[in-house]
């Protein structure tokens, strides 16, 4: 089922804003929100439009993931790479928020490109006049050799700076909240895992901060233009080390883990466990393990001069984030921008050729296009694939084992699908209700693949035909030999599967 408009999508006790003490200010110009289609700034953008200000998101690639996603809001199209771009986006803009991070890049490759993206933004930001940039990034003591993440969110900070736009900038540390990576890795390890083998930087200090906190201070920021041009340390109420926050969570969901330190604590070794047991893949794991070297804790709390409010403790915020996810109202997760630049990807219908290899099944039902619909998108995550269930998590195993995304990212809704959201190793490419819907593969595979499901109305009879198709398309030899080898398991599948939607339905 497509996603409901957003204004149906949020109920009173979904805004965080709503007890903020400041007061909306809507008649200032517009406000940009950079990095929308991530976990910070998807959550922004309905708070800012809820409270009356006319918002411009910034997106980069394919709009159609976006359109009916936020109505009220003007959506533009641009890279932080690009400065021509950069200066449609930022035209008669007043506040600019900067939500840009390239983590997803992996180790190597994300600090040049946070710096390059800082700088365009900063220069254009100066050219056209813009009043303020407000930029959440991250906590750490300066006077310490830091992670290269956190580095890189102070170097980040810097580069903003060094304009004359005024900046505000908020530093938290780990964020609670349902989608959140770090939640979603200390909540997997909790529930799975019996024994936790502990590094020993898991007895550095932290101070967590929940998700509904970091958007008030966002807002109020911005509702309170003394702010301009100061950095504030923002946190919730406790210090904790990691290894105490992992034993609450344990006792928030009622499991018996056993917290042991292991002898010795090799980072990539410790990132590579926790990913293939968690959904975060690789990359974005290591580098918050490399963060987990340093105490990340508020060095001041000056921000209560400005924003008077409680930020609720860790406790609360994974109860929280857990009745979310009970819930189905998990509004933005931090697959929503993985891999980098998804966006980007090329799209079925963008190929200059006919794809190499095609299989497809088909199947004539009676059953109505609304209840078929609905069960192919019930595909994947905790309902599982319908058929042959152990075959999808050994190919999501074999994924993960090689670094891919696997299967255990799941999905964001049990219920609600729309384009761009995650189905285990899969991406929403397309989604026509009750006609099509259409997954690009995200996996490590030698070509690219993309299934299709369609449903196709039958004419003048009161059935309709059912059809999945597979699409391969390589040109190297050891992609023959993939699909090849792969086809009687895909003839098993595909038939199963189309069987067993036809049943649910
Ligand atoms: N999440 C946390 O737990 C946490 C904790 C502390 C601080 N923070 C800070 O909060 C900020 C936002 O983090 P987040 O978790 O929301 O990140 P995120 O989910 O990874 O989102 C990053 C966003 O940046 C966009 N982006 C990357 N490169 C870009 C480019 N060249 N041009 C335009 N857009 C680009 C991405 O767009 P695509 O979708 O196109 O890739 C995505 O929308 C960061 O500064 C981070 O340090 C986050």
């Amino acid at each position: 089922m497509a996603k409901p408009p957003m204004t149906e999508q949020f109920t009173d006790n979904d805004l965080f804003c709503r007890d903020l003490p400041t007061i909306p200010m809507p008649a200032m110009c517009r406000i940009l929100v950079t990095g929308a289609s991530g976990y910070i700034g998807g959550r922004l953008v309905p708070e800012l439009l809820i409270r009356g200000y006319r918002v411009r998101v910034m997106i980069r690639g394919d709009l159609r993931g976006h359109i009916g996603r936020w109505p009220d809001a003007e959506v533009v199209v641009a890279d932080a790479f690009n400065t021509h771009q950069l200066r449609t986006a930022l035209k008669n803009i007043h506040t600019a928020y900067y939500l840009i991070h390239s983590l997803i890049l992996g180790p190597s490759d994300f600090e040049e490109a946070d710096i390059r993206a800082a700088r365009n933004f900063r220069k254009v930001a100066e050219e056209l006049h813009v009043k303020r940039i407000i930029y959440l990034g991250g906590l750490g003591d300066i006077r310490v050799p830091l992670s290269s993440h956190l580095r890189n969110r102070m170097e980040v900070a810097e580069e903003l700076c060094k304009g004359t736009t005024p900046v505000t900038i908020l530093r938290a540390a780990v964020i609670i909240g349902s989608g959140s990576a770090s939640y979603e890795i200390i909540h997997h390890l909790v529930r799975y895992l019996p024994v936790i083998i502990l590094p020993r930087w898991a007895k550095n200090r932290c101070q967590p901060i929940a998700i509904r906190d970091v958007i008030k201070y966002l807002v109020g920021v911005l509702e309170v233009s003394r702010t301009a041009g100061k950095s504030f340390d923002i946190g919730g109420p406790e210090i904790m080390t990691y290894q105490k926050m992992l034993a609450t969570l344990a006792s928030i969901i009622h499991r018996r883990t056993f917290l042991i330190p292991a002898p010795v604590s090799l980072i990539g070794v410790y990132a590579y466990l926790v990913s293939l047991f968690t959904p975060v893949p690789n990359a974005i794991v290591r580098c918050l393990i490399e963060g987990l070297k340093n105490e990340v804790i508020c060095q001041n709390d000056s921000i209560k001069e400005y924003l008077r409010f409680p930020p609720i403790s860790f406790r609360q915020a994974v109860l929280r984030a857990l009745t979310r996810e009970d819930q189905d109202r998990v509004s933005t997760r931090w697959s929503d921008a993985y891999p980098p630049a998804q966006e980007l990807a090329l799209k079925l219908d963008e190929l200059d050729h006919e794809t190499r290899f095609i299989s497809r099944h088909s199947r004539v039902t009676d059953k109505p296009a609304g209840a078929l619909f609905k069960s192919i998108c019930r595909i994947g995550g905790s309902e599982g694939w319908y058929t042959s269930s152990w075959l999808w998590k050994l190919r999501g195993l074999l994924d993960r084992i090689f670094m891919g995304v696997g299967i255990s990212r799941g999905r964001k809704s049990r219920v609600h699908l729309e384009i761009n959201d995650v189905i285990d190793f899969w991406r929403i490419e397309d989604l026509v209700e009750n006609r099509r819907l259409l997954l690009r593969a995200e996996m490590k595979m030698p070509g690219r693949a993309w299934l299709e499901m369609t449903i196709d109305e039958i004419n003048g009879q009161d059935t309709r035909i059912l059809t999945v198709t597979a699409y391969f398309d390589t040109s190297s030899f050891f992609g023959r030999i993939y699909w090849y080898a792969l086809t009687p398991i895909h003839f098993f599948i595909f038939k199963n599967l189309i069987k067993q939607i036809d049943h649910k339905s």
